[in-house]
């Protein structure tokens, strides 16, 4: 039986394709922390043309885990998303953009996979545990919020996604997804894909602060550069950005770690920013090591950094505002999108319910024949330990004569010794398809005389 499983997962993986699956919470415009910590990528991922397919989920019905008495704001922020996914290069043709909750399918894995979660482990899952903290949850967690990561789980299995390009904060999630993955493999059967996490590759785009400096840019705190925003609110955000506060005159040394206007340098200049913006230095290192000797002051490296957020935000402005002037169109894109999605939703969920054996009108055999069908599996695990059966019994025959001594010391005859073995695995080989409890090589020779299908009619119940 194991033996089987292994050669379905080498299959399995010799055929998989390149798929990619993530998403955002719609509870507010994205802003450019979005935008480094994954939305840029996946538009370059898009345009490499590499991956077979690539879905990009409004998650909806993970937002109401934890605004379920703010149904307005969820609804109202879908299109804010799909506005943003378009504007920044997302593309209908090459990616399927699409809402989860249209997607029933995946509440139905959900249910499935949970019986194989423990209470404790979601407790342990660090992204929760913090959500919880900050909402203050503590008291009474919300059972939809406390199993979201089941439903993530369930996100990303339902299109077999190899790869899910995310922000650090999502790392616990595909952890748990992948735990998910191989508990029902090893169950059922091989039919779910175990993701791959992809995370930015730079530092300051795995965590770009707020404007104000703070850990996360968050819409709770204000500190956030939307990337809707526009030229003037840009403008006005950056020449007020937390910088370096022992850096008071220009001369003074001053600090580039922790300081904000170099974090989003890190995060969003290229060399070729320099020639156009700032040719006295040949690139980012050049700057911060004048600025760290002292003698380059806030204003030139904040209106450095305006020109470089301008000149990346300007064609997603501008798109933007072509994609506003048709909203039925927009929608309509989410709408084919979800049809998309939910076909290949239902393929999974085909699969992962015959694998769970509850495709009760899909199995004729059990239709058709009722408890027969039963029988006739026993027969098959039977028919498949005959051969060993029938060598067994003619060696014991052959012996006969001797067959006091051998039933007395078995290990004296080592040719009869690996017929048993042989029977041995037969025999679990069909029990297993039971899923009844394995026999050891003693135990299968005790029945040696009266038969393997008695042997397997006791075993069974
Ligand atoms: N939890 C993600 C977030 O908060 C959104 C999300 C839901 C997601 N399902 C997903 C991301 C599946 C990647 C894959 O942003």
């Amino acid at each position: 039986v194991l033996e089987e499983r292994h050669l379905k997962m080498i299959e399995n993986k010799k055929n998989q394709k390149k798929i990619i699956l993530t998403g955002d919470r719609p509870t507010g415009r994205l802003h450019v922390g979005h935008y480094v910590g994954s939305l840029r990528r996946r538009v370059e991922l898009q345009n490499t043309g590499d991956f077979d397919k690539i879905f990009i989920m409004i998650a909806d019905a993970q937002a109401l885990t934890d605004n379920f008495e703010n149904p307005e704001k969820v609804r109202q922020n879908i299109i804010e998303v799909a506005l943003d996914y378009l504007s920044c290069g997302l593309d209908p043709a090459k990616s399927t953009l699409f809402i989860q909750s249209q997607i029933p399918e995946l509440t139905e894995l959900t249910f499935f996979y949970s019986n194989l979660v423990t209470v404790s482990r979601l407790q342990r899952n660090p992204t929760v545990k913090t959500e919880i903290k900050m909402r203050n949850f503590e008291t009474s967690i919300p059972v939809g919020f406390f199993t979201y990561p089941i439903s993530q789980a369930a996100d990303i299995t339902a299109f077999k996604a190899t790869v899910v390009p995310v922000g650090e904060d999502q790392l616990p999630m595909i952890e748990q997804t992948r735990e998910i993955v191989r508990k029902f493999n090893s169950i059922y059967d091989e039919v779910l894909v175990e993701p791959e996490v992809m995370l930015p590759d730079n530092a300051a785009c795995l965590r770009l602060p707020g404007i104000d400096g703070k850990q996360k840019m968050s819409k709770s705190l204000g500190n956030c550069i939307y990337l809707s925003d526009t030229e003037k609110d840009v403008r006005t955000k950056v020449m007020s950005m937390y910088t370096d506060p022992t850096h008071i005159q220009i001369t003074d040394p001053g600090h580039v770690e922790g300081n904000t206007v170099f974090t989003y340098l890190d995060a969003f200049s290229k060399p070729e920013h320099f020639a156009e913006y700032l040719p006295e230095y040949a690139n980012l290192d050049e700057l911060k090591a004048h600025y760290t000797r002292g003698g380059l002051g806030d204003v030139k490296i904040k209106k450095f950094l305006n020109n470089v957020l301008q000149e990346e935000l300007a064609p997603i402005r501008a798109r933007r505002a072509e994609f506003e002037k048709d909203i039925p169109m927009v929608y309509d894109i989410l709408k084919k999108g979800s049809e998309a999605a939910r076909e290949t939703a239902a393929k999974t969920l085909a699969e992962v319910k015959a694998a769970m054996k509850i495709n009760y009108f899909d199995d004729l055999d059990l239709i058709k024949d009722g408890p027969a069908a039963r029988r006739k599996l026993m027969d098959n695990a039977i028919s498949q330990l005959r051969p060993g059966y029938a060598k067994l019994i003619s060696d014991y025959n052959r012996l006969y004569e001797q067959k006091a001594a051998i039933l007395k010391d078995w290990r004296e005859k080592p040719s009869l010794l690996d017929t048993l073995d042989d029977l041995t695995d037969a025999v679990n080989h069909g029990l297993a398809q039971f899923g009844y409890p394995l026999r050891t090589r003693d135990e299968v020779r005790r029945f040696v005389g009266s038969g393997a299908r008695r042997l397997i009619q006791r075993a069974i119940p």
